[in-house]
């Protein structure tokens, strides 16, 4: 019996190691047109677990549509979309939403007559499957509050979670969409342009924030600022036309020619002349 134990507590240890060397999700092989416009050119991209990955590229390169190709807003003609090694490629935005992949959008979708607090709460509620209302057991209220101020707590938004939120600076709406995100619990996190429209001196603290979540949370990040992508990013994968150009440590697409050419180049003249 015991060695029974042993046999499973092995077996168990295994598929746990097995576990984590799944990628958190992967992206093979996907196409998608719109009419005679390829948005998506046979494109690959794993996020291991914990990834802290920046997707950039020229505008219209389709990094948004790459986001809805994997979220499901989009279907891609071929190939296939996997999270946790499941093949997700049929599966609805609202599926994939319950199974730990989240996204943030480029526009505000927050209830803007609502507290922080409420906004998150609500999107608690949303993921255990209970609409948040005044007539919940007072246990089940208490716990959904606890969990919405811990993630307010991970975004440093505490303070603010009895604001309304159409009264808080566009910067920290934009950390609330993210707190909204966080709600979901997710394995997988898209961020798409989460410090879009907000003054640099807070789209920093937005991306310190962002680095210093859950380290096991798998995050894609849409960003412009260079500076802002190679302090957050430990890997960067260049989108031109719909298609990987390269993938890499942020050291060497600094030091690619090509990146340079098509991406960096305006940047480079600009600095240097
Ligand atoms: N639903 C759509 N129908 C037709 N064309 C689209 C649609 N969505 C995006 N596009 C076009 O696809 C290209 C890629 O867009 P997008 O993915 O938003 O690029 P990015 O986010 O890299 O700026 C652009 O030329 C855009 O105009
Ligand atoms: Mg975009």
């Amino acid at each position: 019996m015991s060695q029974t134990m042993t046999e499973q507590a092995m077996s168990s240890s295994v598929a746990t190691a097995f576990a984590s060397a799944v990628p958190a999700l992967e992206v093979r092989g996907v196409n998608k047109s719109f009419g005679a416009l390829q948005v998506a050119r046979d494109v690959n991209l794993t996020l291991e677990r914990g990834a802290r990955r920046a997707l950039i590229g020229p505008n219209g390169a389709g990094k948004t549509s790459l986001v809805n190709l994997i979220t499901g807003v989009l279907k891609p003609s071929s190939g296939q979309v996997l999270l946790g090694g499941e093949d997700i490629t049929s599966w609805s935005s609202a599926k994939r939403a319950r199974r730990g992949l989240a996204r943030t959008f480029q526009i505000n979708q927050l209830f803007r007559g609502l507290s922080v607090l409420e906004n998150v709460c609500l999107a608690i509620g949303e993921r255990r499957g209970e609409s948040y209302n005044l007539w919940r057991p007072a246990g089940s209220k208490a716990a959904v509050i606890d969990e919405a101020l811990d993630h307010l707590n991970s975004l440093r938004l505490v303070d603010d979670a009895l604001r309304l939120v159409r009264e808080l600076p566009y910067g920290r709406q934009r950390l609330v969409e993210i707190a909204i995100a966080l709600a979901q619990r997710p394995k997988v996190l898209l961020l798409d342009e989460p410090a879009a429209g907000v003054p640099s001196s807070e789209s920093h603290l937005i991306l310190d924030v962002v680095a210093s979540l859950d380290p096991d949370i798998a995050i894609l990040i849409i960003e412009h600022d260079m500076d802002v992508v190679f302090r957050f990013a430990q890997s960067i994968t260049v989108l031109v036309a719909g298609a990987v150009l390269t993938e890499g440590s942020p050291q060497e697409i600094l030091a690619d020619e090509r990146v340079r050419a098509v991406y960096l180049g305006q940047e480079a003249d600009r600095s240097h002349g």
